[in-house]
């Protein structure tokens, strides 16, 4: 039997664009470390997995995406009659708060969710979609560039970059270090 996960992957997969920064990959990407936090850290495993493959479903206006993932979320998760899309409609509606330093995640699992997606913008792939960001407009911004790196550095869960990223961690870490040094800007 299908399980409701694997139907929700059905759909996500259909409704994410194929964008490398915010379509399919990137919901994959956050899938993937959520669920290899979660075996250390704990928290409700399957739920992690919905917000996680929903959590930027809806990129259709970037400035408001987390509002309008979390309407789309809400519709496909009732369709389903999932139990908690209250609380998965909550998160995914919040999750760029810690982003923003409006509030820091709380739950496990808002934890879980914050320290995935943050991986994948610390990760190799990751300084490549910051650079996106920096030189996008055609203006290079590299204290941008450096402080969405820095985002959330003190809120970490202890491990989570050992665990996903290793030794992919430390090398951008001194990449960055390198950037900052090389264009004058200061890290925290
Ligand atoms: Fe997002
Ligand atoms: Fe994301």
């Amino acid at each position: 039997m299908t399980s409701l996960v694997e139907k929700i992957e059905k759909v996500a997969v259909r409704i994410y664009s194929d964008d490398w920064s915010h379509g399919w990959a990137h919901a994959d990407e956050v899938r993937r470390y959520a669920l290899k936090l979660q075996e250390t850290y704990g928290g409700d495993r399957e739920f992690v997995e919905i917000v996680a493959l929903l959590h930027d479903c809806d990129q259709s206006d970037r400035s408001k995406h987390a509002e309008n993932s979390a309407v789309q979320a809400k519709k496909l998760l009732n369709e389903f009659g999932y139990a908690k899309t209250d609380r998965a409609v909550e998160l995914i509606e919040n999750h760029m708060k810690p982003w923003q330093g409006k509030c820091a995640a709380k739950t496990i699992e808002e934890k879980l969710l914050f320290d995935a997606d943050k991986l994948c913008v610390i990760s190799a792939k990751g300084v490549l979609r910051l650079a996106e960001i920096a030189i996008g407009k055609g203006k290079l911004d590299i204290e941008k560039l450096i402080s969405i790196y820095q985002v959330g550095e003190d809120t970490y869960l202890p491990d989570s970059k050992e665990l996903c990223l290793g030794e992919e961690y430390l090398a951008t870490k001194k990449f960055i270090e390198f950037l900052a040094r090389d264009f004058g800007c200061k890290l925290k």
